[in-house]
């Protein structure tokens, strides 16, 4: 179980979900057949009795795959909380096999499996496991979406320490403008930080784009893709 890339971030709205959607366009712009995987997630809103999984709902609009949205999100929640505290809540129980499960019938049909986390890497999936112990079962690298200013160099540093602690293969670190920010000290100097501290590489900066499908983006996209292909074999 190694096909894919695990998508984490510093914390909750990084851009992890903007991140993916970008990287699986750029990916199936040079031919390969992506699948994303969203196992647990929390925060959906309830429309005609129903969870609306509205990152699911995103990462699928941008693979384009018609695989059943079980398989893609196991698990939906209604509280915006930390999975297992969700579940605790909602009376569901979370089971690693059902995640596993579909992982593997999803991966053994596609070239790469994109999977995002909820939260930052530290966040518990159920009851002690937590997304860095998903990863590292699944087999998979890891990629960290950061944030842009101050505060960044430590979210960053703990989250790659904490996956190097577990084992996991760092393949680097995205700083993504998730919000309109101007560039001050911090921005222009953190990336070059976290790639000396960190010791990984920076693979991109991407920056607000009001409107999605902005050449801008796209470019850098395909640039991370170009850079995590020489890192994953199966890229
Ligand atoms: N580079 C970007 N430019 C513009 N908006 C962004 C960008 N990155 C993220 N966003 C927006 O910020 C919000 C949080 O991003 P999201 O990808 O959902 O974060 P996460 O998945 O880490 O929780 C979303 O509304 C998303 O559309
Ligand atoms: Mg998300």
């Amino acid at each position: 179980m190694n096909k894919g890339i695990f998508i984490t971030g510093t914390d909750t709205g990084t851009g992890k979900t903007f991140v993916a959607k970008g990287l699986i366009k750029a990916m199936r712009e040079k031919g390969l057949n992506v699948c994303p995987m969203k196992p647990v997630e929390t925060g959906c809103r309830i429309k005609n009795g129903e969870l609306i999984p509205e990152d699911t709902v995103k990462l699928i609009k941008a693979s384009g795959v018609t695989e059943p949205i079980d398989l893609i999100n196991p698990y939906r929640l209604n509280h915006p909380l930390a999975p297992s505290v969700a579940a605790e809540i909602e009376g569901v129980k979370i089971s690693r096999k059902k995640i596993f499960s579909a992982y593997k019938k999803l991966s053994k049909k596609y070239d790469l499996m994109i999977v995002e986390g909820a939260g930052g890497i530290m966040a518990p999936v159920y009851k002690k496991y937590l997304f860095l112990d998903l990863a590292k079962d699944l087999n998979l690298p890891v990629v960290i979406v950061s944030r842009p200013g101050l505060g960044t160099i430590n979210h960053s540093l703990l989250t790659i320490e904490a996956a190097r602690n577990k084992g996991l293969n760092v393949l680097g670190v995205i700083i993504n403008y998730a919000l309109k920010t101007k560039k001050g000290l911090p921005e222009k100097t953190v990336p070059e930080v976290i790639e000396k501290l960190g010791g990984v590489p920076l693979l991109g900066v991407v920056p607000y784009t009001k409107k999605h499908g902005n050449s801008r983006p796209i470019k850098i996209f395909n640039r991370i893709v170009s850079l995590l292909q020489k890192q994953i074999v199966s890229v």
